[in-house]
């Protein structure tokens, strides 16, 4: 994890939200408090606990941006699921463990592609000398009795008279330069495993831990086929291969365990779904049997994963919800203790969906003016023009639906609606859009309630 301060990490988060001050806060906060802990002696660093947060807001304010643009500030393993998925241990869905599978999983996934990187160099090497095994065959012993009828030496097309080192070396030299990226060659290529096992593997089976896909590799015959590729497909492919041996997977099982264990996030979505009592009539899940499977989770448990036991006490929970028709207080007490920290996430209006319109990286204005551009169109926003959208979005939200800064993706994608559809063949090819642009092109559905239900 990068060790940035609190400050830096509200700062990166100001590049993408808008507002939410009090949000970007308490998740920098609680990222910097984990740094800390870490500082600890190991006795003291056992005894602090994460303090867990609720985010609460109304829907579309922000809450799973701020997640989603956490996880990639932090190195830590991130994963984010929704709360309304799980169902209770027993019941056919998935149970809560699973999502400290999925973050191990997730975790060992991409420690091995960053190992696989750092061998880049010592793999290619050797994928070379493979293919020069392969142009070239090592010339075996001279047979006392040559039988009749012995194979011929496979004939590459290589023909050099000179025997040994120096036409390896002189054929090294050529595929370095890339002389013979275009010579096909005969590769044992192991094939992937089928498609149709993966899908196995995710349903149901996986509340037992049993990797099926690892089980039946085992019984299934190794998969190779012998392919004509070109040099230089051998190479990425033999790369590749010798890479991923050269990564030691105990290694990265164990750094991938202690790495969720120390610094993992896990962001479940939507835990307003499972508060309350909802008891079952009929076949429905109980909401408080999944609380009380993710108490112990919460709580710190350790759960088995197929690379190991993980220890889920230090790891941060971010939860996040709307909370309309369920409050925090309908969770279980034990659940609510191990959620401390609470922030609510402000209902945005006309001035936050302005900025937001044209001030983060990612502004939705931005993205429509590089989509144009892409085919010569040049557009521009007059401020009066993304002042109005705001205004729009503010009354649309409040005559129908609140939706927050979602609205704002209808309303743009109705708003240049013929733009879009025309600019490949448009004469004009610099447009400017104004509020009156934006009022002729949005008023009419605005307007009519029962359209802008439908359309915007
Ligand atoms: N404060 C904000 N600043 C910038 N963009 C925002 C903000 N709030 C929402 N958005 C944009 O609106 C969209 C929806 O936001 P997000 O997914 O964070 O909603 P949410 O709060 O998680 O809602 P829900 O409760 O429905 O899950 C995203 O595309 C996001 O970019
Ligand atoms: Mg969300």
């Amino acid at each position: 994890m990068k060790d940035l301060k609190p400050k830096e990490i509200v700062i990166e988060l100001d590049k993408y939200i808008i507002g939410q001050k009090d949000a970007k806060k308490s998740v920098a906060i609680a990222l910097r408090n984990r740094w800390r802990r870490r500082q600890l002696d190991k006795d003291l660093q056992e005894e602090i606990a994460p303090k867990n947060i609720i985010l609460i807001g109304p829907t579309g304010v922000g809450k799973t941006e701020i997640a989603r643009r956490l996880a990639n500030l932090t190195d830590s393993p991130f994963y984010k699921v929704e709360a309304s998925k799980f169902t209770e241990v027993g019941y056919v869905g998935r149970d809560v463990e699973s999502m400290i599978r999925d973050i191990v999983e997730l975790t060992v996934n991409n420690l091995r592609l960053r190992q696989q990187d750092a061998v880049q160099e010592k793999a290619a090497k050797m994928a070379e000398e493979r293919i020069l095994d392969i142009l070239l065959p090592p010339t075996a012993p001279k047979p006392a009795f040559s039988a009749a009828g012995a194979v011929p030496p496979v004939d590459h097309g290589v023909s050099d008279p000179l025997p040994g080192v120096s036409t390896r070396e002189k054929l090294r030299t050529m595929l370095q330069n890339g002389k013979l990226d275009s010579r096909d060659i005969d590769l044992d290529v192991t094939a992937q495993t089928s498609p149709m096992v993966e899908i196995f593997s995710n349903t149901g089976m996986e509340e037992m831990g049993i990797n099926i896909k690892d089980m039946l590799g085992n019984f299934m015959p190794k998969n190779t086929k012998r392919r004509k590729v070109s040099v230089k497909e051998a190479m990425k492919i033999l790369t590749q291969e010798e890479a991923a041996h050269l990564v030691d997977m105990e290694k990265v099982k164990t750094e991938a365990i202690e790495l969720v264990e120390q610094s993992g996030i896990i962001f479940i979505d939507e835990i307003d779904k499972i508060a309350g009592k909802g008891q079952s009539h009929g076949p429905e899940v109980s909401k408080e049997g999944v609380q009380r499977d993710l108490l112990p989770i919460v709580e710190g448990s350790s759960v088995p994963t197929k690379y190991g036991t993980v220890k889920t006490d230090h790891i941060l929970f971010i939860a996040s919800g709307a909370f309309h028709v369920s409050k925090p207080s309908d969770l279980i007490p034990e659940l609510q203790g191990r959620f401390p920290i609470r922030v609510e996430l402000t209902s945005l209006g006309a001035h936050e969906f302005t900025r937001i319109l044209t001030e983060p990286k990612n502004a939705l204005v931005l993205q429509y003016i590089a989509l144009l551009r892409t085919e010569g169109v040049v557009i521009s926003f007059t401020q009066d023009a993304v002042e109005k959208i705001a205004d729009i979005a503010v009354e649309v939200n409040s005559t129908t639906e609140n939706i927050g800064a979602r609205r704002l993706h209808t309303l743009m994608e109705k708003l240049l609606e013929e733009i879009l559809f025309e600019a490949p063949d448009m004469d004009e090819k610099t447009i400017t859009i104004d509020a009156a642009f934006v009022t002729r092109q949005l008023m009419d559905i605005v307007e009519n309630q029962d359209l802008s239900r439908y359309i915007l």
